[in-house]
């Protein structure tokens, strides 16, 4: 799809139901997210999410899935050494049916992709903001404003699509610095919060729905003035292929 440049629908599920609605939408890739820590479990942050959580979710949504992608996310503390990071993959795939597992890493985690690629996991990196670290960033903000900063970001993406990511996902980044890091690598660059230079968008399936209690700024709520779920997801779907989503409104400069 990257080569062809047809923006890549993504979006968050967490179970059976919402995964059936996404697949008939046509959404691309559906993400089991530990965005359900907060969004379906309550909590503050996704640092309390575990392992059995993902794969409880992930088996739930595979269940509805017949045509999408299907990405399980790497819970806090479930790749601490590389053995680790493999025993948790491997949950995620063979207990949970995920096609590929999503971690938050910078160029520290390069080992950890490097082994994935070894041993055949596909593998999604997230950079930019990455929500695991809120306690260490003191807040959700937006990430690679400096230079300093945005010039590591891009190092960490080459460095990381280079140990063998084959996914890129980038979170709250300034639209220019997210179209950058699309044009230096060669993988999909999925953006939340990245601006339309991406090759594809996600977002939480609670936010499309407008559900969230106080939604980010880069999201949009799909349903308003919609008379179903399904009909919401098809026009989110639709927002992305014809790049209609994100516009500034939803996007950082
Ligand atoms: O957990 C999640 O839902 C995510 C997306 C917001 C990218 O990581
Ligand atoms: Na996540």
């Amino acid at each position: 799809m990257r080569e062809r440049a047809e923006p890549i629908a993504c979006l968050t599920a967490y179970e059976y139901s919402q995964a059936r609605l996404a697949d008939a939408a046509g959404v691309d890739v559906v993400l089991v997210g530990d965005s359900l820590g907060m969004v379906v479990q309550g909590h503050e942050t996704t640092v309390p999410v575990t392992v059995e959580d993902i794969v409880y979710h992930t088996q739930a949504v595979a269940r509805g899935l017949s045509r999408a992608w299907l990405i399980a996310d790497m819970p806090f503390m479930s790749y601490v050494t590389l053995e680790h990071a493999l025993e948790t993959a491997a949950c995620l795939m063979q207990d949970g049916g995920a096609q590929m597992v999503k971690l938050e890493g910078d160029a520290q985690q390069q080992e950890i992709v490097a082994s994935f690629a070894a041993h055949g996991i596909p593998v999604c990196a997230h950079l930019g903001l990455r929500p695991q670290l809120v306690h260490k960033l003191g807040g959700y903000r937006v990430q690679g404003r400096e230079d300093r900063q945005a010039e590591q970001m891009l190092a960490d993406a080459l460095t990381l699509q280079q140990a063998g990511a084959d996914m890129l996902l980038l979170e709250c980044v300034p639209s220019a610095l997210a179209s950058r890091i699309q044009k230096e690598v060669h993988i999909p660059v999925i953006g939340i919060g990245a601006g339309s230079g991406c090759d594809g968008q996600i977002l939480v399936m609670h936010d499309v729905l407008g559900i969230t209690a106080s939604p980010p700024k880069f999201t949009q709520d799909f349903l308003k003035g919609r008379g179903s779920i399904q009909e919401a997801l098809s026009a989110y779907v639709a927002a992305v292929k014809s790049r209609e989503f994100p516009a500034a409104a939803q996007s950082f400069s």
